[in-house]
């Protein structure tokens, strides 16, 4: 049984079609890198599988129950199992690193000071930033933030973890860490992870499996290896890194040419 399905899934903002009858089914333990040009539907995809936008068509499964139709006060409990390290999930900056991974903590368990405190510092050593506690996030570089952030998103022991863009702004070596650090929270938490990114060797370094966004579908679905022998021209062209005649086309016709 998949952890996380889409069946059918169709979305619409006004007249710009979005998803277009989409089907992805996500097994526990797996790291799914979700890739697409900027504006093909990457983020909205994310966000149905935690509720955070609705279908207009089909259904969302997590752990074997339908999810999509379910309420907020519903979702809220089903949510904190899903860590989030997205783009606009910035860090609070007017409080401490501990207080911002201490956060979710506060928020969602009964956990006292000293329990949280400990959590606090597991997560940041497991983040590799042992020693940043009392600094502020402004303090921080870009790639410290990062995964600060993923420290805190990591603090309710999350089954899945959302990425979106991990490494987008990042230089090469920075991007790295992060890569890296994906590839320990599968190993070391077993999480299942989504991944959406278009830094192909980010893709390359942390996928088990890879698919493939384009107008409203998916267009390749498969391993790593498989991308590189595909002989889909978009796909390749994606995966190159260079733009075909598609791919511009594409891009006018999402507006985001
Ligand atoms: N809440 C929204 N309302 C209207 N349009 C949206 C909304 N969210 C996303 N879109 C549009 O849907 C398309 C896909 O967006 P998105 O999923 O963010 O793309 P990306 O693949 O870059 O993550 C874009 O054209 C975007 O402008
Ligand atoms: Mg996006």
């Amino acid at each position: 049984m998949p952890l996380i399905e889409l069946r059918n899934v169709y979305k619409r903002f006004g007249r710009l079609l979005v998803l277009n009858h989409v089907n992805l089914s996500i097994v526990e333990g797996q790291t799914l890198v979700v890739i697409g040009a900027s504006g093909s539907g990457k983020s909205v995809m994310l966000k149905h599988i935690v509720g955070l936008l609705k279908p207009d068509e089909g259904e969302v499964w997590y752990d074997g129950a339908r999810i999509d139709p379910l309420p907020e006060r519903q979702l809220a409990p089903i949510r904190q199992q899903f860590g989030f390290l997205f783009q606009w999930g910035a860090l609070f900056d007017s409080m401490t690193v501990e207080e911002n991974v201490a956060f979710p903590l506060v928020e969602h368990t009964n956990k006292t000071p000293q329990e949280i405190d400990q959590i606090v510092g597991q997560k940041l050593a497991m983040v590799g930033l042992p020693d940043t506690r009392k600094k502020m996030p402004g303090e921080l570089s870009g790639g410290q933030r990062k995964r600060i952030a993923l420290a805190r998103a990591i603090a309710l022991e999350p089954r899945v973890i959302l990425y979106d863009e991990p490494t987008t702004g990042l230089d090469p070596i920075r991007a790295d860490v992060i890569n890296e650090l994906i590839l320990k929270l599968k190993r070391e938490l077993h999480v299942t992870s989504v991944v959406v990114t278009h830094d192909m060797h980010s893709a390359f370094k942390v996928a088990d499996r890879i698919v493939m966004l384009f107008q409203g579908n998916f267009i390749f679905d498969g391993t790593p290896e498989e991308i590189v022998r595909s002989e889909n021209r978009i796909v390749q062209h994606f995966v190159k890194g260079e733009a075909g005649p598609e791919d511009l086309a594409a891009l006018e016709q999402a507006g985001a040419g």
